[in-house]
Parts: structure tokens; sequence; C-alpha cells
């Protein structure tokens, strides 16, 4: 009897607000899931894709430079993306994770990006799977993305210049649903990015378990699908035009602390 009463009590209070989400109930159930996120399955499988030996070159992954030096993993992903002299080029994680793949391993590049996404419901990819592992490593740090290097500084003002453009048969542009506060689409609610705050809880929680998808999700995976929200021509795996967008972002988010994986609906 104690019990029960105590639970009529406990719904009471949660009817009430008295748990202080009152003002967003939505609130109340994030809060629920983010402590028992399932994204978490996927670190250890990541960690483990990471030191196997796979591929035709039958390598690890544990030579690949994400910045910092090879195999250096701690903090490498706080500072993605970024200029990298050997391929001479700005990459985010997934697209250096995949210079990784092909160049160490000797995976064909088309079959690691044909599978990069997996489909909703599956057991995820390997791609997926490491990016999350990888960003892991830098839980707890904080996102310092540099614009030291004139790349890095085009990337970002190539990143801006998109998400301020409208494009497309919707004439669509990024800010118009990521630019201001409370703003939704039926019940999700549209992260306000031009606000420091919401660039930071954007870009320290990626790769995220997407709830709608049973399956860990990456940026690469977010930013398609708002191409694909906006009506926009397929967007391309770590293509320029995905990793001038992630510039932008990043750099607007830098000093939130990294804490992955994320849960998003
Ligand atoms: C038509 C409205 C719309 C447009 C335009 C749009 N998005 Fe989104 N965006 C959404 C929705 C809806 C979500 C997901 C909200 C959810 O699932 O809870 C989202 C989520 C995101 C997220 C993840 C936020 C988080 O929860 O961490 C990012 C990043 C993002 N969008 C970037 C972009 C970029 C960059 C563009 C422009 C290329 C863009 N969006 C254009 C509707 C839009």
């Amino acid at each position: 009897m104690l019990k029960l009463r105590s639970g009529v009590a406990a719904i009471a209070f949660l009817c009430l607000g008295g748990n202080g989400y009152a003002a967003d109930p939505l609130a109340v159930g994030r809060q629920m899931l983010a402590e028992d996120n399932p994204g978490e399955l996927w670190i250890d499988q990541g960690k483990n894709l990471f030191y196997q030996k796979r591929g035709p070159k039958n390598a690890s992954l544990e030579q690949c430079d994400f910045g910092l030096g090879p195999g250096k993993l701690e903090g490498a992903a706080a500072h993605l993306p970024r200029y990298f002299q050997d391929t001479d080029k700005v990459q985010d994680l997934e697209s250096r994770l995949l210079t990784c793949m092909v160049e160490l391993q000797g995976f064909k590049r088309e079959d690691v990006v044909k599978r990069a996404i997996s489909p909703g419901g599956s057991s995820g990819s390997d791609v997926e799977a490491l990016a999350l592992y990888i960003t892991f490593r830098s839980n707890g740090m904080k996102v310092n993305v540099s614009l030291s290097h004139q790349k890095e500084y085009d990337m970002y003002k190539a990143g801006e210049y998109l998400f301020f453009r409208r494009s497309g048969q919707t004439d669509f542009a990024c800010v118009q649903c990521h630019g201001e506060a409370n703003k939704r689409i039926r019940l999700q609610d549209l992260i306000h990015m031009t606000d420091k705050k919401g660039a930071q809880e954007v870009v320290s929680t990626w790769p995220a378990y997407r709830g709608a998808h049973y399956v860990v999700r990456t940026m690469q995976w977010r930013l398609y699908d708002c191409f694909w929200q906006m009506r926009l021509p397929e967007l391309k795996y770590t293509s320029d035009t995905s990793i001038a967008l992630t510039t932008y972002l990043h750099y607007q988010g830098n000093g939130a602390v990294i804490r992955v994986p994320g849960f998003k609906r």
C-alpha cells in the first residue's frame, strides 16, 4: 500500500510539473531516454572494428591519423573538421575515416560509401560504429575547430554561405528552419543554430542514437536528411558541400563539451 501510494504521489508530482520540466513536457521523455541510451552498444562495436585487422590489406586503423598523429584518438574529434596535408583537403571525421579505410585497409571507396549510412532498423554500418567510437574518445573535451589554415577558413565561409542561401524548388535555406528559437515542425524541435548554445548542443551530440531508426546516425546522415527535406539534389557522402556546412556548424559550436552518443528522437 505504501508503495502504491508513493507511486500515485510520484505520478501526481510529474503531472504537476514538480520536476522542473513543466515548461517543456517533451524534455521529460528526452531526459529519460538519454539516461538509457542504446547507442552505447555501438561504442564497443566501433572499438572492435578499429583494432581489428580488416580489408584487402589486412590492417587495423591504428595508423590512421585524425590530426594528432597516427592512432592518437584522445581529443582528435574535437578539432575536426581540419586541414590534412596528405590529402590537401579539409576533412571531417567521416571523410578522414574513409581515407584511412581506403589507404590503410584497401577497401574500395565506393563500397564503403554505399554502406556508410545503414538502413533504419538494421544493426548499423561499420562507419557509424567507428565514427561513434572515435568521437567517444573525445568525450568530456571541448570542441575546438580552428580556421588558421586558409582552406579551413574558405570551407567555413562556404558553409556560412550555404547555411543562409535559399535554394531548390522549395526555396528553403537552413536558416529558415534553424535560425530562430522555439520553432517546431510537428513535435520536432528545430534547433536554433545561429545561437551559440544551440550550435553547441548540436555539435557535441553527434553521432547520436536515432530512436526512430533504431541505429546510430552521424552528422553526414543528418545533413543528408535535411537536404532531402529541402528537396535539394541528394547530398553526396563526404562531399565538400557537407564538409563546408560541418565546418561552419562546428566552428559556431566551439567550446561545447563533447558527449556522445547523443540521443535523438
Ligand atoms: C524544412 C525545415 C528544415 C530545413 C530547411 C533544414 N532542416 Fe535541419 N532539421 C530539420 C528537422 C525537422 C530536424 C530534426 C529534428 C528532430 O528530428 O527532432 C533537423 C535537424 C538538423 C540537425 C540536427 C540537430 C540536432 O538535433 O542535433 C542539423 C545539424 C541540421 N538539421 C542541419 C541543417 C542544415 C545544415 C540545413 C541546411 C542545409 C538544414 N538543417 C535545413 C528541419 C530542417
